[in-house]
């Protein structure tokens, strides 16, 4: 059963990604570990006092699939009432477990954006550009591409979320400069379609979009620039040739306090700024569920109550 169908009494036997939050000493002097269950439907706070379980929840590093056994009660929380998932056993998974209901997937169509992706690149003559594109989408760079979410919880964080993100990007930018005028479009493009791709380092495709030790050591707005320079150095092309795009990249969260390391200063790195923001904010009202109501969600990136579909 999917989390967004759980009711209160719904059994549970089933492979779901927990997240521990806490791990503590109950009143009556039991250990317990809560955290969030999730699967690709949804979330649900989860309690667990089983104390084989607890030991192997608190030795968790990251978010972690387990089969887990439970029961859903309802618990007080503030003024809401809310399902909480009473987790009685979780062990690991065995290769009979179904995983694909714990792994999200977007609601779009792959083909379209692997198509759109490749006649971008096409629209970009400037030979330095158009040869980094080519260099970095290709192989197991361009595979992994399809395949990663851009995100680990925010946004676009479902599998191919990273694609599906660049190339919308790509799209919202051109209209920004087709409207603004007066800025290099192939620099825009070219900028859109890499800004992130640094999070091919920056956050697993694994269960649970992990973020990894060099995602957290270096970040992915330095590993893109970083990918643009290792590809420039195969080509052989002056780093200096480059440094536009740099920009772009480096700058596209739009401020220093905002984890950029030098804020928008040209054009194209406000247009791609711009757009990536656009881009990640409407993506919040992206549906996983087509037949869910509208209703006030709290939105954990924007940090308020979104209209939304649950
Ligand atoms: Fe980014
Ligand atoms: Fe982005």
């Amino acid at each position: 059963m999917l989390i967004k169908d759980l009711k209160v009494g719904s059994q549970v036997r089933q492979a779901l990604l927990l997240r521990v939050q806490k791990v503590g000493t109950s009143s009556k002097g039991g250990t317990y570990a809560r955290g969030l269950a999730e699967d690709k439907s949804g979330r649900v706070q989860f309690i667990c006092f089983e104390k084989s379980s607890v030991e192997k929840l608190a030795s968790l590093d990251g978010p972690t699939a387990f089969k887990v056994t439970g029961a859903v009660d309802a618990y007080k929380y503030s003024d809401e009432t809310v399902n909480q998932l009473m987790v009685q056993h979780v062990e690991p998974l065995g290769p009979d477990d179904d995983i694909k209901n714990i792994i999200p997937h977007g609601d779009f169509d792959k083909e379209v954006y692997v198509t759109k992706l490749a006649n971008l690149i096409k629209t970009v003559r400037n030979p330095v550009y158009h040869s980094l594109l080519e260099e970095i989408f290709k192989g197991e760079t361009y595979e992994r591409f399809l395949k990663n979410p851009a995100g680990s919880r925010l946004h676009h964080a479902y599998l191919g979320g990273l694609l599906q993100h660049s190339v919308d990007v790509a799209g919202l930018a051109l209209v920004l400069a087709d409207q603004i005028g007066g800025a290099d479009k192939e620099l825009v493009i070219t900028g859109a379609l890499l800004h992130d791709i640094g999070k091919l380092k920056e956050i697993s495709y694994q269960v649970g979009f992990p973020y990894t030790d060099s995602g957290r050591f270096v970040g992915h707005i330095c590993f893109s620039a970083l990918t643009v320079q290792e590809a420039a150095l195969r080509l052989k092309i002056p780093l200096y040739k480059a440094e536009k795009l740099l920009h772009v990249l480096l700058s596209h969260h739009g401020e220093n306090e905002k984890g950029s390391p030098v804020a928008c200063g040209t054009k194209e790195a406000f247009i791609v700024h711009y757009a990536d923001e656009i881009d990640a904010v409407m993506n919040q009202f992206a549906a996983s569920d087509e037949a869910g109501k509208e209703s006030w969600q709290f939105n954990k990136m924007l940090q308020r109550y979104l209209y939304t579909k649950a």
